[in-house]
């Protein structure tokens, strides 16, 4: 296993994009610059003091209109850790309670001389209607079931700490693909680096016609275990389905839950999951925690690669990770 991945891509320096609202128009050299930016990143959060000036002066603002762990706190330490300003809003307790729009929630906000914002919304396409309504640098923390870009880039980094090449790599997401907003900005971002990927789950939460994205689909969890090199198991949204899309947790486990068995069978298989899992259900408790499953190896990595796509969006002319 090696720490860095080679590719066909020429480097670049900066990103062709003023926002994040997705990768699905993200190029591989652009996705590879993160990478590669977020490696920089990644060692100075061993450092002691795990601390650089490169935001100093920037404000950040954080709207988060649906709940999250990972991926607020990830923002927020990301930006702290850059030296930015960083204000924090959640719909709860705020006057989105009283009816204001999100139109007039950011620009009160922007009002305020805010530089960049972080944004969650439960809406596919708020990130992008955001932009129209600020100046402000926008970066998309998961708009609906579209697309959670910093989630697939800090699995692609992940992923790229274990293998030399994303070209030709084997990759299964697992679960509900329907609602999944991971298992997007995944299937756009490992296409655009080369790997092969592969969707399975029941035929309730495939999309028809996803093929159209370059992917092999199937049903059946041993087929896309078969040559596999990372399993992507997604959560099973409870909250998002209208109605119940398959008999039960137990049979769903039964028929597409990874267990050690599966572990068994596959010795090099290496184990993802975006967060939150539910424990027994996607994944067989025991492999959760099995040295196999790199899932708070993916959170870590998250802070760093936030970091990246932050300072690379800021464009602070002579920045650095001194
Ligand atoms: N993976 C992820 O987006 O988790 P949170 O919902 O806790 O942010």
């Amino acid at each position: 296993m090696a720490e860095t991945v080679a590719t066909a891509t020429e480097p670049i320096s900066t990103l062709r994009h003023r926002h994040l609202l997705g990768l699905a128009t993200y190029s591989a050299e652009e996705i590879q610059l993160i990478l590669q930016t977020a490696r920089e990143f990644r060692q100075v959060l061993e450092r002691p003091i795990k601390r650089v000036p490169t935001l100093r002066g920037v404000t950040v603002v954080n709207l988060f209109f649906e709940p999250s762990t990972r991926t607020r706190i990830s923002f927020e330490l990301a930006e702290k850790r850059l030296s930015a300003d960083t204000v924090n809003f959640s719909a709860s307790g705020s006057s989105v309670s009283k009816g204001e729009t999100l139109k007039d929630t950011a620009q009160n906000i922007e009002a305020m001389k805010v530089d960049m914002a972080v944004i969650r919304h439960k809406s596919p396409g708020a990130p992008h209607f955001l932009t129209r309504c600020v100046d402000a640098v926008v970066v998309n923390a998961g708009d609906g079931a579209h697309e959670h870009p910093t989630q697939a880039l800090l699995d692609l980094f992940t992923i790229s700490e274990h293998f030399d090449t994303f070209e030709g790599l084997n990759i299964s997401i697992l679960g509900d693909i329907t609602h999944s907003r991971v298992a997007r900005s995944n299937i756009f971002g490992l296409r655009a680096l080369g790997a092969h990927v592969t969707l399975c789950g029941p035929k309730t939460l495939m999309p028809v016609g996803v093929e159209h994205l370059g992917v092999r689909v199937t049903h059946r969890l041993d087929e896309a275990l078969e040559g596999c090199d990372v399993a992507m198991a997604l959560r099973i949204q409870l909250e998002r389905q209208g109605t119940s899309l398959f008999p039960s947790l137990r049979e769903y486990h039964n028929q597409f839950g990874i267990t050690l068995d599966h572990l068994a069978r596959h010795p090099d298989l290496l184990i993802m999951h975006p967060g939150p899992v539910n424990r027994g259900v996607e994944l067989a408790s025991e492999v959760v925690d099995h040295e196999r499953a790199v899932i708070l190896h993916q959170v870590t990595n998250g802070v760093a690669v936030r970091m990246a796509v932050l300072y690379l969006l800021a464009e602070l002319p002579g920045a650095g990770t001194e």
